[in-house]
């Protein structure tokens, strides 16, 4: 055997932690010692800590397990007598390259088993969640995979550090002084994304610019890369479709014409070169004006696959984009990506990944699935969530995602009968795949807090956890994150997770109750604006949306309409269409409806409407007390921007209420119902608001 290399001998190597106030900076890494009996319990069991794997990344293991034990206040004292942990790499069938086993024996010995070292870095975060979170260490026998493969951040960064759809600063990456600066901040974020089990990052924009595909950009990548590696972190590009014209030189970038093709194939072994472990590309393509393969008369399919045979040779994927929609098709919005995509099913190469939005309009705050998930058995499809809030709040407003991203996963395809979820879509289960993938469009940016808030930490976070296991439920999520976050005293972290779950539900109210979308200001997508209606696209318009008129209110979809439920398996379709049969949370999604219609609970749609909107103010009122109720037991800085971030969403979730209500009531010149006050001022006020610099508007 090997010598073992202890914590203490690594205690020299490890960097100086520098003092920095409670700015969020920390994450959910932040120190949080456990109260006393549970501190002492760890640091019994952990009093020696040593690694019988000797890689770079096995030695962050150590490291982090030595910092870990440090926060929580357990660190091992020297000398002292008690159990050992071990971190060893093991042949074991019961988990997968990337998983870890974790078993302590009443004899004090705990071991973190893994195949790879990576298995051994997320062992010990994990061991470390279970400490922070309060669970029995004693004894335990727990193996943990990952569920999906590919667990991937989309930035929407651009090469000048403006990130698109961005609340929290500019970009991490320091393109300008890439490659001899690497910032510090690349490990930390490293460190970040490989607690939760995050292992890709494309680093780009999807609205991508030929340049990052040039030889210098490929440096300052690869220095990236180098950052990330040990973390267990590929890197990926987005690629812009017309790069082998305007930086090769070619006439064309038809995907069929082989100087195309071998101009790809040059540029990846280019890239290969300088970055072995190159994860692939991520294609948006004959997208919002973005030129793709239909230029030339190909398909999605034909373009996807030129690009992965230039990457095959070397392992790398194509992460190829369904969000489509194009401005001469009058069909639905909602059904264009599944026209474009589905008759392709089966076509694509085995290292293409469809890369498929949770729905099929955008991000908004709440969505049906993707119709194209359950649809397309032959096809490796990849789901795309929105961690950065472009629809839900930015960064001031308290929405929890864990909840709308569960949501999405939980539901039911029914593709192979009643239990297809989508998370057996996208975790390969259901139709037997093994490349499988989650995208989430990262919230992360380079103010202190990385997230533009404390709390829209948690949505990275519960993506990352979602990621690995898609099947955790979110309020598990949410109360991992508020104990690692807040530390984990029962009244903080239950009073958290209280205000944490319902509140995506309390902005759905607030701002599209009912199966309304997509009714937010043009182009930064803040604040309401269900009037307008005069954007040269049809459907860049709230009013194309909603169609409120004076005899009702939503989107046809059924099959007197643009009949997109027939995209559904079904007996999905069959439920769909009937709104008797529909789920309310989604009713003016799939259905146009007189003001008068009945509601479940008997109230008349209009009614109802209002009842969610007040609903929603009254929820944010609620998360309001409860924040403050937890003054004492919070620092002071980041409980003053919590508390000055749920004031401002209190005053815009009136504003979205009474906006919204001053709307539709120009419309159906209808009285409200009783006990519910009328909008402060009149609907021109509300139209005048314009916000000409909100954050992340490209
Ligand atoms: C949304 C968003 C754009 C983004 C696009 C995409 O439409 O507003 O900024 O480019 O999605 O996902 O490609």
């Amino acid at each position: 055997m090997r010598p073992l290399l202890t914590a203490l001998a690594l205690l020299a190597l490890m960097p100086q932690t520098v003092a920095h106030a409670e700015d969020g900076h920390e994450l959910w890494l932040r120190a949080s010692p456990l109260p006393a009996p549970q501190r002492s319990a760890l640091r019994h069991q952990a009093t020696r800590l040593q690694t019988t794997a000797h890689g770079p990344t096995a030695r962050l293991a150590l490291a982090e397990l030595q910092r870990g034990l440090a926060r929580l206040g357990a660190t091992p004292a020297r000398g002292g007598k008690g159990g050992t942990i071990t971190l060893e790499l093991v042949q074991d069938s019961r988990i997968n390259d990337e998983g870890f086993h974790i078993t302590a024996r009443p004899d004090g010995q705990t071991v973190i088993a893994a195949r790879r070292e990576i298995g051994l870095l997320y062992g010990v975060f994990h061991y470390l969640r279970l400490a922070a979170t309060g669970a029995p260490l004693a004894t335990l026998d727990l193996a943990s995979s990952p569920r999906v493969q590919l667990r991937v951040l989309n930035h929407w960064d651009n090469l000048d550090g403006v990130v698109e759809r961005g609340y929290s600063g500019r970009s991490i990456w320091d393109w300008w002084r890439l490659p001899d600066w690497r910032d510090t901040l690349y490990t930390e974020y490293a460190r970040a994304n490989a607690s939760l089990g995050i292992n890709g990052v494309v680093v780009n924009n999807v609205n991508a610019k030929s340049t990052s595909l040039t030889a210098p950009y490929i440096a300052k990548l690869a220095a990236i890369a180098g950052e990330l590696r040990p973390w267990g972190i590929r890197v990926y590009l987005s690629a812009r479709w017309t790069a082998p014209m305007e930086i090769g030189g070619l006439k064309s970038a038809d995907p069929l014409d082989p100087a195309v093709a071998a101009w790809w194939r040059a540029k990846s072994d280019e890239i290969y070169a300088a970055i072995p472990d190159f994860g692939g590309f991520l294609v948006k393509a004959n997208s919002e004006g973005q030129p793709g393969p239909q230029d030339y008369r190909r398909s999605h399919a034909e373009g996807a696959n030129m690009l992965a045979a230039a990457v095959k040779p070397h392992g790398g994927v194509v992460m190829w984009r369904a969000f489509v929609y194009a401005h001469d098709n009058p069909d639905d919005r909602a059904k264009q990506a599944y026209n474009d995509f589905q008759p392709l099913d089966g076509q694509f190469a085995d290292n293409v990944l469809v890369q498929v939005k949770n729905g099929a309009i955008d991000f908004q705050p709440r969505e049906p699935f993707h119709p194209l998930f359950g649809a397309m058995p032959k096809t490796n499809l990849m789901m795309e969530f929105q961690i950065t809030k472009e629809y839900v709040g930015q960064s001031t407003h308290l929405t929890y995602l864990g909840t709308l991203f569960s949501e999405t996963l939980q539901a039911d395809t029914q593709a192979k009968g009643t239990g297809s979820t989508v998370a057996k879509v996208v975790d390969g289960t259901l139709d037997g795949h093994r490349l499988t993938g989650m995208a989430g469009v990262a919230n992360i940016g380079a103010d202190r807090d990385w997230s533009g808030s404390i709390f829209n930490q948690a949505d990275w976070y519960a993506f990352g956890r979602l990621a690995w296991d898609p099947e955790l439920s979110p309020e598990t999520i949410a109360r991992e994150w508020a104990a690692q976050t807040f530390g984990p005293a029962p009244k903080v972290v239950n009073t958290v997770t209280t205000i944490m779950m319902p509140s995506r539900e309390a902005a759905v109210d607030y701002m599209t109750p009912l199966g309304l979308a997509h009714v937010m200001g043009t182009g930064h997508h803040y604040g309401p604006a269900p009037w307008v209606s005069h954007l040269a696209r049809p459907e860049w318009n709230p009013v194309y949306y909603h169609k409120a008129d004076a005899q009702g209110i939503g989107f046809d979809r059924s099959a007197k309409g643009s009949n997109a439920i027939s995209q559904y398996a079904p007996p999905i379709a069959q439920k769909l269409s009937d709104p008797a049969t529909t789920d309310e949370r989604q009713l003016l999604w799939f259905h146009h409806l007189p003001w008068d219609y009945r509601l479940k609970n008997g109230e008349a749609l209009w009614s109802g409407m209002v009842h969610h909107y007040d609903a929603g103010v009254a929820q944010v009122a609620r998360m309001q007390v409860q924040w403050d109720s937890l003054q004492p037991y919070i620092d002071k800085e980041r409980f003053a921007k919590t508390q000055a971030f749920l004031a401002i969403q209190r005053r815009e979730a009136q504003w979205w209420r009474d906006a919204s209500i001053a709307y539709f009531q120009s419309v159906n010149h209808l009285d409200l119902p009783s006990g519910s006050a009328k909008p402060a001022h009149d609907l021109d006020w509300y139209k005048e608001q314009n916000l000409p610099y909100a954050p992340g508007n490209p």
